[in-house]
């Protein structure tokens, strides 16, 4: 039982069960035989969480469980030190299978469907978020997808409800739940170039416009937005300035939590007080942490600060000198 109350919740309404396999040689229309296999509990909301608690935040998780699989939950949520404020529903949490070719480099994902959830379900969510956000949060980050069943108006109302009990919040999410969560002004969102563009509907090919949809963002009420580019890296813009932070060429283990570190990382550095360079260049470290390891883990955190220090951190814009240097 966490002793002291927590300062950053974060929301899993769809988690999942991520079973990686390694089948060398993986073909189609075939019999494929795994090499190795593992299970590690995930989603997004999960990742973030875990993330969070490994650099010593105290951190809730508010959410959905289905009650059949949840004991690889408990598990993980003891060793990585989450207090679980999850319900549990009926049925199980969904699987995503990532099947890893090192032969052929290739990785298939196949996503499961998950338990539907119930009004009901997210009025009991949303009643957690608000008490730990009445009893003081910093931060909640809502993170990923949702089950059928809900709206996508979820996080629109999750978020207006922490920001009115003074919490700051993170979204990481697509789609029509994203679209409709920026009428609640989150604080920080941090779409992949591929959502940001599908939330404008266009195609974003270059810096430039990549920069203009992401002020276009921001002058609706977002302070920071986090465009992440796999590995070209990311655009962090603010209403003052821009910056690209690029990471260096990585051998990469497993992208499974990339986006979810960059979330962490984006949040740890807002309780660093750190500025927009340093919070890029922090974010991009987790990024790089998670693509070292298998599954969604983070390595220690000075090792996440040596990844850090290797990111090519460049303004874009300044307002205040209205040039554009890169
Ligand atoms: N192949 C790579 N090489 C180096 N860095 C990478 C690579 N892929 C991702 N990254 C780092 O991770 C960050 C987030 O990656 P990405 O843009 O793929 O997130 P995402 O699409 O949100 O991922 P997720 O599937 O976790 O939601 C990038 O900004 C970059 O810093
Ligand atoms: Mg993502």
């Amino acid at each position: 039982m966490a002793m002291t109350h927590p300062s950053i919740a974060a929301v899993s309404l769809n988690a999942a069960v991520d079973q990686t396999a390694f089948v060398p040689g993986f073909a189609l229309d075939r019999v494929n035989r795994a090499d190795a296999t593992r299970v590690d509990a995930g989603g997004k909301g999960v990742n973030v969480a875990s993330f969070l608690a490994g650099f010593g935040h105290r951190v809730a998780l508010a959410g959905l469980l289905g009650r059949d699989n949840a004991a690889l939950f408990d598990r993980h949520f003891r060793t990585a030190g989450v207090d679980d404020r999850c319900i549990r529903i009926d049925g199980a949490t969904r699987t995503n299978i990532k099947i890893v070719d090192r032969t052929g480099d290739t990785v298939t994902d196949l996503n499961f469907p998950g338990a539907p959830a119930t009004a009901d379900d997210l009025n009991a969510v949303a009643a957690t978020v608000a008490d730990l956000a009445e009893a003081g949060l910093d931060w909640v980050a809502c993170c990923g997808s949702l089950p059928d069943g809900l709206g996508p108006d979820t996080y629109a109302r999750l978020i207006a409800l922490a920001r009115d009990r003074g919490a700051k919040v993170a979204l990481d999410t697509s789609g029509p739940a994203l679209d409709q969560a920026l009428q609640a002004r989150p604080d920080i969102i941090k779409p992949n170039i591929d959502e940001l563009g599908a939330l404008l509907g266009r195609t974003l090919v270059d810096t430039d416009d990549v920069i203009r949809a992401a002020r276009s963002i921001v002058s609706d009420g977002v302070r920071l937005v986090a465009v992440s580019m796999g590995a070209d890296g990311a655009i962090l813009v603010t209403a003052r300035e821009s910056v690209l932070a690029v990471p260096p060429s990585t051998p990469v283990v497993s992208t499974v939590g990339c986006g979810d570190a960059m979330v962490a990382g984006l949040i740890h550095a807002d309780t660093l007080g750190l500025g927009l360079a340093d919070s890029a260049r922090l974010a991009t470290g987790f990024s790089l942490g998670a693509l070292g390891q298998i599954g969604p883990r983070l390595p220690a955190p000075d090792q996440i600060e040596s990844y850090a220090r290797a990111v090519t951190v460049t303004a874009l814009e300044t307002t205040t000198e209205g040039r554009i240097h890169r």
